[in-house]
Protein backbone atom coordinates (compact mmCIF):
# COMPACT_ATOMS: atom_id res chain seq x y z
CA UNK A 1 0.00 0.00 0.00
CA UNK A 2 1.42 3.14 -0.86
CA UNK A 3 1.23 6.63 1.42
CA UNK A 4 -1.01 8.04 -0.97
CA UNK A 5 -3.53 5.32 -0.41
CA UNK A 6 -6.08 7.25 1.32
CA UNK A 7 -9.58 6.25 -0.35
CA UNK A 8 -11.95 3.67 -0.02
CA UNK A 9 -13.41 1.86 -2.84
CA UNK A 10 -16.74 0.35 -2.63
CA UNK A 11 -17.51 -2.16 -5.62
CA UNK A 12 -21.43 -2.36 -6.43
CA UNK A 13 -22.98 1.06 -6.04
CA UNK A 14 -26.55 -0.53 -4.71
CA UNK A 15 -28.30 -0.07 -1.69
CA UNK A 16 -25.51 -0.54 1.12
CA UNK A 17 -22.73 0.38 -1.44
CA UNK A 18 -24.71 4.49 -1.87
CA UNK A 19 -24.75 4.04 2.23
CA UNK A 20 -21.25 3.59 2.90
CA UNK A 21 -19.97 6.09 0.47
CA UNK A 22 -21.57 8.42 2.65
CA UNK A 23 -19.74 7.17 5.63
CA UNK A 24 -16.59 6.58 3.87
CA UNK A 25 -16.26 10.08 2.51
CA UNK A 26 -17.93 12.24 5.66
CA UNK A 27 -14.26 12.76 7.04
CA UNK A 28 -12.91 14.71 3.58
CA UNK A 29 -11.39 11.12 2.03
CA UNK A 30 -11.90 10.18 -1.32
CA UNK A 31 -14.02 7.39 -2.38
CA UNK A 32 -14.49 5.95 -5.21
CA UNK A 33 -17.53 4.13 -5.87
CA UNK A 34 -17.21 1.02 -8.73
CA UNK A 35 -19.97 -0.63 -10.58
CA UNK A 36 -21.09 -1.92 -13.86
CA UNK A 37 -24.19 -0.33 -14.10
CA UNK A 38 -23.69 3.63 -15.34
CA UNK A 39 -26.99 4.11 -14.10
CA UNK A 40 -26.55 2.50 -10.88
CA UNK A 41 -23.78 4.88 -10.30
CA UNK A 42 -25.69 7.86 -10.74
CA UNK A 43 -28.46 6.61 -8.58
CA UNK A 44 -25.79 6.15 -5.89
CA UNK A 45 -24.92 9.96 -6.41
CA UNK A 46 -28.01 11.24 -6.02
CA UNK A 47 -28.51 8.84 -2.63
CA UNK A 48 -25.13 10.42 -1.25
CA UNK A 49 -26.14 13.85 -1.91
CA UNK A 50 -29.73 13.13 -0.25
CA UNK A 51 -27.88 11.67 2.69
CA UNK A 52 -25.94 14.52 2.98
CA UNK A 53 -28.11 17.25 3.03
CA UNK A 54 -29.99 15.32 5.84
CA UNK A 55 -26.92 14.59 7.64
CA UNK A 56 -24.53 17.36 6.84
CA UNK A 57 -20.82 15.32 7.77
CA UNK A 58 -17.93 16.84 8.54
CA UNK A 59 -16.54 17.60 5.25
CA UNK A 60 -17.19 16.10 1.94
CA UNK A 61 -14.84 13.55 0.32
CA UNK A 62 -14.85 13.71 -3.28
CA UNK A 63 -17.10 10.80 -4.77
CA UNK A 64 -15.46 9.53 -7.88
CA UNK A 65 -17.45 7.00 -9.92
CA UNK A 66 -16.28 4.24 -12.05
CA UNK A 67 -17.07 1.23 -14.12
CA UNK A 68 -15.65 -2.00 -13.23
CA UNK A 69 -13.81 -2.13 -16.61
CA UNK A 70 -12.18 1.19 -15.10
CA UNK A 71 -11.13 0.51 -11.38
CA UNK A 72 -7.56 0.03 -12.10
CA UNK A 73 -6.80 3.94 -10.41
CA UNK A 74 -9.38 2.90 -7.58
CA UNK A 75 -7.65 0.17 -6.81
CA UNK A 76 -4.12 1.53 -6.32
CA UNK A 77 -5.03 4.46 -4.18
CA UNK A 78 -7.38 2.40 -1.34
CA UNK A 79 -6.22 1.49 1.66
CA UNK A 80 -9.43 -0.51 1.87
CA UNK A 81 -12.07 -2.30 -0.91
CA UNK A 82 -15.38 -2.94 0.31
CA UNK A 83 -17.21 -5.41 -2.13
CA UNK A 84 -21.26 -5.07 -1.84
CA UNK A 85 -22.39 -6.77 -4.60
CA UNK A 86 -25.09 -8.78 -4.29
CA UNK A 87 -25.39 -11.93 -1.84
CA UNK A 88 -24.13 -14.70 -4.10
CA UNK A 89 -21.80 -16.90 -3.33
CA UNK A 90 -19.95 -17.63 -6.40
CA UNK A 91 -19.97 -14.04 -7.91
CA UNK A 92 -18.32 -12.93 -4.50
CA UNK A 93 -16.22 -15.23 -4.98
CA UNK A 94 -14.98 -13.87 -8.39
CA UNK A 95 -15.27 -10.39 -7.31
CA UNK A 96 -12.60 -11.12 -3.93
CA UNK A 97 -10.55 -13.21 -5.97
CA UNK A 98 -10.44 -10.08 -8.80
CA UNK A 99 -9.72 -7.81 -6.09
CA UNK A 100 -6.83 -9.83 -4.68
CA UNK A 101 -5.28 -9.89 -8.05
CA UNK A 102 -5.47 -6.25 -8.69
CA UNK A 103 -4.50 -4.63 -5.68
CA UNK A 104 -1.44 -4.58 -3.49
CA UNK A 105 -0.87 -7.31 -1.13
CA UNK A 106 -1.68 -4.54 1.95
CA UNK A 107 -5.10 -3.14 0.75
CA UNK A 108 -7.40 -4.37 2.73
CA UNK A 109 -9.79 -6.70 1.43
CA UNK A 110 -13.97 -6.61 2.70
CA UNK A 111 -17.01 -7.97 1.79
CA UNK A 112 -20.34 -6.41 3.46
CA UNK A 113 -21.77 -9.81 2.91
CA UNK A 114 -25.21 -10.33 5.42
CA UNK A 115 -24.84 -14.38 5.64
CA UNK A 116 -21.05 -15.63 4.46
CA UNK A 117 -17.87 -15.30 6.34
CA UNK A 118 -15.17 -14.31 4.04
CA UNK A 119 -12.99 -17.59 4.52
CA UNK A 120 -16.78 -19.39 3.43
CA UNK A 121 -16.36 -17.06 0.24
CA UNK A 122 -12.50 -17.46 -0.63
CA UNK A 123 -12.50 -21.46 -0.22
CA UNK A 124 -10.24 -23.11 -2.24
CA UNK A 125 -9.90 -20.03 -3.97
CA UNK A 126 -5.39 -19.61 -4.80
CA UNK A 127 -5.17 -15.96 -3.20
CA UNK A 128 -2.04 -13.65 -3.89
CA UNK A 129 -2.25 -12.24 -0.43
CA UNK A 130 -5.18 -13.83 2.15
CA UNK A 131 -3.85 -12.51 5.49
CA UNK A 132 -5.84 -9.19 4.20
CA UNK A 133 -9.18 -10.52 4.34
CA UNK A 134 -12.40 -9.21 6.63
CA UNK A 135 -16.11 -9.25 6.82
CA UNK A 136 -16.98 -5.32 7.70
CA UNK A 137 -20.80 -6.27 7.53
CA UNK A 138 -22.43 -3.05 8.05
CA UNK A 139 -26.44 -2.79 9.26
CA UNK A 140 -28.23 0.58 7.77
CA UNK A 141 -25.95 3.52 7.88
CA UNK A 142 -25.93 6.33 9.19
CA UNK A 143 -29.07 5.71 10.38
CA UNK A 144 -28.23 2.67 12.41
CA UNK A 145 -24.26 2.78 13.12
CA UNK A 146 -23.53 -0.67 14.50
CA UNK A 147 -20.86 -2.66 12.05
CA UNK A 148 -19.26 -6.11 12.87
CA UNK A 149 -15.72 -6.85 12.06
CA UNK A 150 -14.81 -10.19 11.88
CA UNK A 151 -11.75 -11.64 10.36
CA UNK A 152 -10.20 -15.32 9.73
CA UNK A 153 -7.65 -17.07 11.44
CA UNK A 154 -4.72 -15.35 9.02
CA UNK A 155 -5.97 -11.79 9.42
CA UNK A 156 -2.94 -10.05 10.18
CA UNK A 157 -2.88 -8.70 13.72
CA UNK A 158 -2.73 -5.07 13.05
CA UNK A 159 -5.41 -4.98 10.90
CA UNK A 160 -8.80 -5.12 13.08
CA UNK A 161 -7.33 -2.73 15.13
CA UNK A 162 -6.78 -0.59 12.53
CA UNK A 163 -10.71 -0.99 11.25
CA UNK A 164 -12.08 -0.65 14.75
CA UNK A 165 -10.47 3.04 14.86
CA UNK A 166 -10.73 3.70 11.10
CA UNK A 167 -15.01 2.71 11.15
CA UNK A 168 -15.64 4.30 14.73
CA UNK A 169 -13.85 7.60 13.10
CA UNK A 170 -16.09 7.48 10.35
CA UNK A 171 -19.34 7.41 12.58
CA UNK A 172 -19.82 3.16 12.70
CA UNK A 173 -20.23 1.72 15.98
CA UNK A 174 -18.00 -1.20 15.53
CA UNK A 175 -17.87 -4.22 17.14
CA UNK A 176 -15.24 -7.20 16.84
CA UNK A 177 -16.73 -10.79 16.13
CA UNK A 178 -13.63 -12.76 17.51
CA UNK A 179 -14.27 -16.22 15.96
CA UNK A 180 -15.87 -17.66 13.11
CA UNK A 181 -19.72 -17.26 12.99
CA UNK A 182 -21.89 -17.49 10.58
CA UNK A 183 -24.37 -14.50 11.21
CA UNK A 184 -22.09 -12.60 13.35
CA UNK A 185 -23.39 -11.64 16.53
CA UNK A 186 -26.12 -9.65 15.94
CA UNK A 187 -28.03 -11.85 12.97
CA UNK A 188 -27.76 -14.75 14.95
CA UNK A 189 -29.16 -13.41 17.82
CA UNK A 190 -31.99 -12.08 15.53
CA UNK A 191 -32.56 -15.20 13.96
CA UNK A 192 -33.88 -17.00 16.92
CA UNK A 193 -35.94 -14.32 17.55
CA UNK A 194 -37.47 -14.83 14.40
CA UNK A 195 -37.43 -18.51 14.18
CA UNK A 196 -39.54 -18.70 17.58
CA UNK A 197 -41.72 -15.98 16.42
CA UNK A 198 -42.41 -18.54 13.44
CA UNK A 199 -42.94 -21.50 15.96
CA UNK A 200 -45.28 -19.75 18.07
CA UNK A 201 -47.26 -18.38 15.23
CA UNK A 202 -47.18 -22.54 13.39
CA UNK A 203 -48.22 -23.90 16.48
CA UNK A 204 -50.77 -21.56 16.80
CA UNK A 205 -50.11 -19.99 20.21
CA UNK A 206 -51.14 -16.85 19.02
CA UNK A 207 -51.38 -14.52 16.26
CA UNK A 208 -49.01 -12.42 14.29
CA UNK A 209 -50.46 -9.07 15.94
CA UNK A 210 -50.61 -10.45 19.35
CA UNK A 211 -46.97 -11.51 19.05
CA UNK A 212 -45.76 -8.51 17.60
CA UNK A 213 -48.03 -6.53 20.58
CA UNK A 214 -46.20 -8.54 23.38
CA UNK A 215 -42.44 -7.73 22.01
CA UNK A 216 -43.00 -3.90 21.62
CA UNK A 217 -44.54 -4.32 25.12
CA UNK A 218 -41.42 -5.81 26.76
CA UNK A 219 -38.71 -5.34 24.48
CA UNK A 220 -39.85 -1.39 24.01
CA UNK A 221 -39.00 -1.49 20.01
CA UNK A 222 -40.71 0.30 17.50
CA UNK A 223 -41.57 -2.68 15.81
CA UNK A 224 -42.11 -6.50 16.67
CA UNK A 225 -40.58 -9.14 15.00
CA UNK A 226 -43.67 -10.01 12.10
CA UNK A 227 -43.70 -6.21 11.08
CA UNK A 228 -39.96 -6.26 10.69
CA UNK A 229 -39.92 -9.61 8.86
CA UNK A 230 -42.55 -8.23 6.57
CA UNK A 231 -40.25 -5.61 5.84
CA UNK A 232 -37.18 -7.78 5.17
CA UNK A 233 -39.42 -9.74 3.00
CA UNK A 234 -40.54 -13.32 3.82
CA UNK A 235 -38.82 -15.26 0.70
CA UNK A 236 -35.08 -13.33 2.16
CA UNK A 237 -35.94 -14.27 5.48
CA UNK A 238 -36.92 -18.09 4.19
CA UNK A 239 -33.17 -18.08 2.32
CA UNK A 240 -31.56 -16.86 5.68
CA UNK A 241 -33.54 -19.64 7.53
CA UNK A 242 -32.34 -22.15 4.69
CA UNK A 243 -28.90 -21.21 4.87
CA UNK A 244 -28.95 -21.69 8.71
CA UNK A 245 -30.05 -24.92 8.55
CA UNK A 246 -27.63 -25.91 6.31
CA UNK A 247 -24.72 -24.84 8.34
CA UNK A 248 -26.29 -26.30 11.96
CA UNK A 249 -28.25 -29.38 12.68
CA UNK A 250 -31.32 -29.10 15.09
CA UNK A 251 -32.74 -26.20 13.37
CA UNK A 252 -36.58 -26.73 13.97
CA UNK A 253 -38.15 -27.40 10.84
CA UNK A 254 -41.57 -25.54 11.71
CA UNK A 255 -40.54 -21.94 10.79
CA UNK A 256 -39.38 -22.54 6.91
CA UNK A 257 -43.00 -25.22 6.60
CA UNK A 258 -44.57 -21.53 7.69
CA UNK A 259 -42.68 -19.71 5.32
CA UNK A 260 -42.79 -21.81 2.09
CA UNK A 261 -46.29 -22.14 2.81
CA UNK A 262 -46.60 -18.17 2.82
CA UNK A 263 -44.19 -17.33 0.60
CA UNK A 264 -45.98 -19.92 -2.01
CA UNK A 265 -49.11 -18.15 -1.66
CA UNK A 266 -47.01 -14.85 -2.75
CA UNK A 267 -47.55 -13.43 0.56
CA UNK A 268 -44.01 -11.66 0.50
CA UNK A 269 -44.78 -9.10 3.12
CA UNK A 270 -44.26 -5.24 2.27
CA UNK A 271 -43.25 -5.27 -1.28
CA UNK A 272 -46.49 -8.11 -2.50
CA UNK A 273 -48.79 -5.66 -0.32
CA UNK A 274 -49.41 -8.63 2.02
CA UNK A 275 -47.14 -10.87 4.55
CA UNK A 276 -47.65 -11.37 7.90
CA UNK A 277 -50.15 -7.75 7.88
CA UNK A 278 -51.96 -6.10 4.89
CA UNK A 279 -50.11 -2.85 3.42
CA UNK A 280 -51.44 -0.25 0.65
CA UNK A 281 -48.31 1.30 -1.28
CA UNK A 282 -45.82 0.23 1.94
CA UNK A 283 -48.44 1.79 4.71
CA UNK A 284 -49.70 -0.99 6.94
CA UNK A 285 -53.50 -0.94 6.67
N1 LIG B 1 -29.53 -4.20 1.90
C1 LIG B 1 -29.24 -4.32 3.18
O1 LIG B 1 -29.96 -3.88 4.08
C2 LIG B 1 -27.95 -4.99 3.60
C3 LIG B 1 -27.51 -4.86 4.93
C4 LIG B 1 -26.30 -5.41 5.30
C5 LIG B 1 -25.53 -6.09 4.37
N2 LIG B 1 -25.99 -6.23 3.09
C6 LIG B 1 -25.13 -6.94 2.12
O2 LIG B 1 -24.55 -6.00 1.26
C7 LIG B 1 -24.36 -6.58 -0.03
C8 LIG B 1 -25.02 -5.69 -1.07
O3 LIG B 1 -26.39 -5.62 -0.81
P1 LIG B 1 -27.27 -4.44 -1.41
O4 LIG B 1 -28.59 -4.54 -0.73
O5 LIG B 1 -26.52 -3.16 -1.40
O6 LIG B 1 -27.40 -4.95 -2.93
P2 LIG B 1 -27.97 -4.13 -4.18
O7 LIG B 1 -28.59 -5.14 -5.06
O8 LIG B 1 -28.74 -2.95 -3.75
O9 LIG B 1 -26.64 -3.58 -4.91
C9 LIG B 1 -25.70 -4.42 -5.52
C10 LIG B 1 -24.94 -3.62 -6.59
O10 LIG B 1 -23.86 -4.41 -7.06
C11 LIG B 1 -23.72 -4.17 -8.45
N3 LIG B 1 -22.95 -5.29 -9.00
C12 LIG B 1 -23.33 -6.56 -9.23
N4 LIG B 1 -22.29 -7.29 -9.67
C13 LIG B 1 -21.22 -6.45 -9.73
C14 LIG B 1 -19.86 -6.60 -10.10
N5 LIG B 1 -19.38 -7.77 -10.50
N6 LIG B 1 -19.04 -5.53 -10.03
C15 LIG B 1 -19.53 -4.33 -9.62
N7 LIG B 1 -20.81 -4.11 -9.26
C16 LIG B 1 -21.63 -5.16 -9.32
C17 LIG B 1 -25.16 -4.04 -8.95
O11 LIG B 1 -25.21 -3.37 -10.20
C18 LIG B 1 -25.79 -3.26 -7.81
O12 LIG B 1 -25.71 -1.88 -8.02
C19 LIG B 1 -24.92 -7.99 0.05
O13 LIG B 1 -23.88 -8.89 0.30
C20 LIG B 1 -25.87 -7.93 1.25
O14 LIG B 1 -25.96 -9.18 1.90
C21 LIG B 1 -27.17 -5.69 2.68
Amino acid sequence: MTRLANAVTLLGAGTQGSRLAYMWSRLGKPVYLVDKSSSQLTQASSAVHDMRERNPPEREGKLIRLDTDNMEKALRNSWLTIECIPEDLQRKRAVIKELDTRTDPETIIATNSSSYPISDIVKGLSLKADDRLVNLHAFWPPETQALEIMGTEKTRPDIIPLLMKETQRHGFMPFHVKKHSTGYMFNRIWAAIKRETLLVLEEGIATPKEVDQICKAVLKTPLGPCEQMDIAGLDVILDIEKHYAQERSGIPEGPRRLLKEMVGQGNLGVKSGSGFFKYNNSVKT
